[in-house]
């Protein structure tokens, strides 16, 4: 293991003004969001998608790193370029999702447990090769009657340690995504709960198996009211709460901890991101970004599939990067939408 190169590699991923595109959904998951908006899925219309969102001129000012599907990283741009490749040369750095998605979790179906830890170095080695410099682990977390259980906390917490000894082994920095879920009708406090039960079980395990705190990445959900719950906890609320959890179970060794978006609106992750770094100064890691659906959802819907509407969807990418970019320092504003 090359703790430098790791280390370096982490620090440019939450340099400041700069966070992470979650682009590594599944054929499953891309699939139901282009439905969504009316475009057919297909190795050629995904390759496009993705082309059109990395090529999007200047991103590499908000962007350092970009995760990938195991697709995406073998696919060429228009002109023959390698697309990690093509996030190089934004100044963008490649990132590729390992896990091999979730399955129920045994002897208790409503809870889910991910898989792939099989011949993981084997493929860690391979997408070093393309030119990956990171990777991503998810493991799912459910709330609801008498869940999650300590089994599915446990083995979850272990694979999500392990998958970081691995590729830190292979020179790749680990992010590290324990995602409690937003579906539900839970509340703020039983979100809080869970994810600090999670998040101190993950660091166990993560300290266990050796892995190194200075050469990873935390990707956690924000501690949130659920979807479906009647009383929704306000922007501050859910600042405070998310932050106050996080010291009581991230060490500060960790540098940095980047958010997955997990069904917010794209406003309301970017104002939770940034009513967190105004509200607190001196905190021991960088708070930032890994959206998915909160960076793509507008650009997805504006692209629609059609090669003429590529400008438009570029420009709805670009505008949701700077704002969130702002959200690192705190210095996001509605006004800033509106300016767009
Ligand atoms: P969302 O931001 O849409 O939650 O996706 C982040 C991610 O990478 C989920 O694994």
């Amino acid at each position: 293991m090359n703790l430098q190169e790791l280390e370096k590699t982490a620090q440019k991923l939450v340099a400041p003004g700069k966070g992470i595109l979650a682009a590594d959904e599944s054929f499953g998951t891309i699939g139901k969001r282009f439905e969504a908006v009316g475009i057919e899925s297909s190795e050629e219309s995904r390759r496009q998608y993705r082309e059109m969102l990395f090529t999007t001129e200047g991103i590499g000012e908000f962007l350092s790193g970009v995760i990938l599907f195991d697709e995406t990283i073998r696919q060429e741009g228009s002109d023959g370029t390698p697309l990690p490749k093509v996030l190089e040369n934004q100044g963008v750095i490649p990132g590729i999702k390992v896990d091999k998605s979730t399955v129920s979790l045994p002897l208790s179906p409503n809870e889910k447990f991910t898989q792939g830890l099989d011949g993981l170095g084997d493929r860690l080695a391979e997408y070093r090769e393309l030119g990956a410099r990171f990777t991503k682990w998810r493991a799912v977390i459910t709330i609801g009657e008498g869940i999650p259980t300590k089994s599915c906390v446990e083995a979850n917490a272990e694979a999500l340690a392990l998958y970081a000894a691995f590729a830190q082994e292979y020179d790749l920095v680990p992010i590290v995504e324990p995602e409690v879920l937003i579906d539900g009708s839970h509340s703020i406090k039983q979100c809080y709960d869970a994810t600090e039960w999670m998040l101190n079980t993950t660091f166990d395990e993560i300290y266990e198996h050796g892995v190194e705190l200075t050469g990873m990445l935390l990707k956690p959900n924000m501690v949130i009211s659920g979807k479906e719950a009647e009383t929704q906890a306000v922007t501050e609320e859910v600042a405070r709460a998310t932050v106050e959890c996080l010291l009581r179970s991230v060490p500060a060794a960790v540098p940095g901890i980047v958010f997955l978006s997990g069904g917010q609106s794209d406003k309301q992750a970017t104002a939770h991101l940034n009513a967190m770094n105004q509200l607190y100064d001196n905190l021991p890691w960088e708070l930032s970004f890994s959206y998915a659906r909160a960076l793509q959802d507008l650009p997805m819907k504006n692209w629609k599939g059609d090669p003429s509407n590529v400008e438009e969807a570029q420009k709805a990418f670009y505008h949701r990067a700077k704002m969130n970019s702002a959200a690192r320092s705190g210095s996001y504003s509605e006004d800033m939408e509106q300016a767009a």
